[in-house]
């Protein structure tokens, strides 16, 4: 029996800059690993990979990025389809929040089935799979704190942020990714995306005390859809937090604290909220 955690991500810092010809848009992001996991775990089984998510939603058949995952790694190294192989999920990290769940359940599958296949789980081989799968599925082969560019596939590990406590909710309603951008791009027709807030190769030692300039740029275009976005960033900031902003393209948002208590009780009345959810977590490296 083989197992992984699969550590879910935020987004410290998220600037949507122009559409690139192959219809990406370039981005500066800086990604951050919390400790809010899924636990893969394989086992061997007689007949072909199979997957299943008890308790969860999520889909078991190939639309799931853990067969995806797989699949693609088999083809990378000219191995047969997977097979005799069966791996079930246990799913904590909620879908469409923005937290790279399913990137990170892919890059856990890519490592439990290297190791699996005894072929060396290098960063380079888990970052290029990755990158055939999902645009932020590389930087789960490097985790802590890291800037992505290019389309969020380019990696650049960044000084450490210190550990701090992370809550986060999550509304009754999801938002799919490539909506988010629509709506993106419908807020730009008249005015053009603001400059980055500062220069990538400038993220030097000293950039968790530019926490102050990070941004998400899908934070106004989807809050202007659901009010509960701003109310929720607003509230977290009301509480304390060192920053409090929605992660990737929503819809979950989170609050990062110095104190666990002080997430704690940041926390508690926005997950008892009808239909909200809550997590108290962490960042990690
Ligand atoms: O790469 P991924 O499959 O996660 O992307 C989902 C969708 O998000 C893409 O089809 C594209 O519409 C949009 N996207 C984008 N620019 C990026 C990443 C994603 O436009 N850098």
């Amino acid at each position: 029996m083989w197992t992984a955690a699969a550590r879910a991500k935020i987004n410290l810092h998220l600037a949507v800059h122009a559409k690139r010809p192959d219809g990406y848009h370039a981005l500066v992001t800086v990604f951050q690993t919390i400790a809010l996991a899924d636990t893969l775990t394989i086992v061997e089984h007689d007949g072909p990979f199979t997957l299943r998510c008890p308790g969860s939603d999520a889909p078991e058949d190939g639309s799931n990025l853990v067969v995806r995952a797989a699949r693609a790694l088999a083809d990378v190294l000219g191995r047969p389809e997977p097979a005799g192989l069966a791996a079930t999920l246990d799913k904590q990290v909620p879908a469409q929040a923005g937290l790279g769940g399913g990137s990170a359940d892919a890059m856990a599958t890519l490592r439990l089935l290297c190791a699996i296949w005894g072929v060396a789980a290098d960063r380079q081989l888990l970052a290029g799979v990755g990158a055939r799968l999902g645009s932020d599925v590389p930087f789960f082969a490097w985790g802590g704190t890291a800037l992505g560019l290019g389309r969020g596939d380019e990696i650049t590990v960044l000084p450490p942020l210190p550990a701090l406590a992370c809550a986060i909710v999550r509304p009754p309603f999801g938002v799919a990714t490539a909506e988010a951008y629509r709506w993106l791009a419908d807020s730009r027709r008249e005015s053009p995306p603001a400059p980055p807030p500062f220069d990538p190769p400038a993220c030097s030692q000293d950039w968790p005390a530019r926490l102050a300039a990070c941004r998400n740029d899908f934070e106004p275009v989807v809050a202007a859809r659901h009010p509960e976005i701003a109310e929720a960033v607003s509230a977290l900031r009301d509480a304390g937090a060192v920053l409090a902003m929605m992660s990737g393209s929503g819809s979950a948002v989170y609050g990062l604290f110095a104190r666990e208590a002080d997430a704690a009780a940041a926390l508690a009345p926005l997950a008892a909220r009808p239909g909200w959810r809550g997590w108290l977590t962490a960042t990690t490296g």
